[in-house]
């Protein structure tokens, strides 16, 4: 029976990512894949986590099975990050979180719990989107498709025809939404745009699903909600997947979360049983340790206060990079405007160069990036800023 598989590509960013490691070139650079990285071209474990594992091992007491929902200390703290801890959505019992093997397992999740709510439903990305969301929502067995997003001419949103898109979409299909820090281009809405988003959601009655998996990368903690909180002030339902894999540095830990507010609490209970049931006929419960480390750093005002500072410090370092890669190479004598970098938020920007300088920078150089030219900024440190920008400067100028 296996030898009638047939062969599949690599996932255009983890197999970067293990090209990148077999290079052997010593000035190599990798921005590739979407991980965090300090001046050292390290990713560390953040000190709160430390200090949280620690405390984890002198109190678990026991290994018992943790539920389909997950640990819902976690779940509490998650639903206050994202929507504010007063937010109505949570004083009406309308939401309903399960903590998920990572982001992109809250994603499976939304897509099967979607298909049980509708399933003639299409979910709708933007164009482009994170090269895994569309194979991802395939897999489940929905439809896929895609409403303009960004303007590759202008670097910047294609907002009209955005919302002329979205003005065609109808009640019972899903939109995805970026909530900040857009992965891949970095370009967000602004608040003005959320709120024209959110007015044409109520109006065509489809359901947002907000995808934020970059929560304080942008512009900090509760700015990088404020899209997702108008939204739910707004709207009758919509769903929410969320990472603490970029923000907490836990990427191996596998740690998001679904969220799912409903009409009412009535509504958010009879979700919540089905939001269970399809966690059981995938992986029955979630691993613990990240949950409860997320858990313990909230529980903590000064484990808390820690986080932020070192949140805020990842962040102040990207945007910093940010300002220094148009230096740089305007010092390499590039004339071109690369001042729409500063624009976007998070860990990515699309440099708008062509396939064929990408191949070259990989080939000659050990400069990686995907194939979209998107850079994930945090692969720079000063160490290897001047190499990547001669190196950049090298292949615009041909
Ligand atoms: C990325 O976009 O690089 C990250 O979200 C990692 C991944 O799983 O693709």
């Amino acid at each position: 029976m296996f030898s009638q598989l047939q062969t599949v590509a690599t996932d255009p960013i983890l197999g970067l990512m293990a090209e990148y490691k077999a290079d052997p070139n010593p000035n190599k650079v990798d921005l590739g894949v979407g991980v965090y990285k300090d001046e050292q071209g390290h990713t560390a474990v953040l000190k709160c986590v430390k200090e949280a594992e620690a405390l984890r091992l002198r109190q678990e007491d026991s290994k018992t099975y943790i539920g389909m929902a997950g640990d819902l200390n976690f779940n509490t703290h998650i639903e206050k990050l994202a929507f504010g801890p007063a937010h109505q959505v949570l004083l009406a019992n309308r939401v309903t979180s399960a903590h998920t093997p990572g982001g992109t397992g809250a994603l499976r999740v939304a897509a099967e719990f979607i298909k049980r709510a509708n399933p003639n439903a299409t979910i709708w990305v933007t164009t482009p989107t994170w090269a895994n969301h569309i194979s991802l929502f395939q897999a489940a067995g929905l439809k896929v498709k895609e409403y303009a997003y960004y303007d590759y001419s202008s670097k910047g949103l294609q907002s009209e025809q955005m919302f002329a898109d979205l003005n065609k979409i109808p009640a019972g299909d899903v939109v995805l939404v970026h909530a900040c820090c857009h992965n891949p281009s970095g370009m967000d809405l602004t608040f003005e745009q959320w709120q024209r988003f959110t007015a044409i959601a109520k109006e065509r009655g489809f359901t947002p699903l907000v995808d934020m998996a970059y929560q304080g990368f942008g512009s900090g903690l509760d700015e990088d909600a404020a899209g997702l909180r108008y939204l739910a002030d707004n709207v009758p339902e919509l769903l929410l997947c969320s990472s603490c894999s970029k923000n907490f540095g836990l990427y191996r830990e596998r740690i998001g979360a679904i969220s799912i507010v409903a009409t009412d609490s009535k509504v958010a209970e009879i979700a919540r049983v089905n939001l269970l049931s399809v966690v059981r006929s995938i992986y029955s419960m979630p691993p613990a340790h990240g949950a409860i480390i997320v858990g313990h750093i909230l529980d903590s005002q000064e484990l808390t206060t820690l986080w932020h500072q070192e949140l805020a410090e990842m962040r102040n370092r990207i945007n910093d990079y940010r300002q220094l890669i148009i230096d740089k190479l305007a010092a390499e004598g590039i004339t071109d405007d690369f001042s729409f970098i500063t624009r976007q938020h998070g860990m990515f920007s699309f440099l708008g160069i062509t396939k064929a300088q990408i191949d070259r920078l990989k080939a000659e150089f050990s400069v990686y990036m995907v194939g979209s030219s998107r850079v994930s900024i945090a692969g720079l440190n000063h160490s290897n800023i001047d190499y990547f920008a001669r190196s950049v400067a090298t292949v615009l100028k041909g």
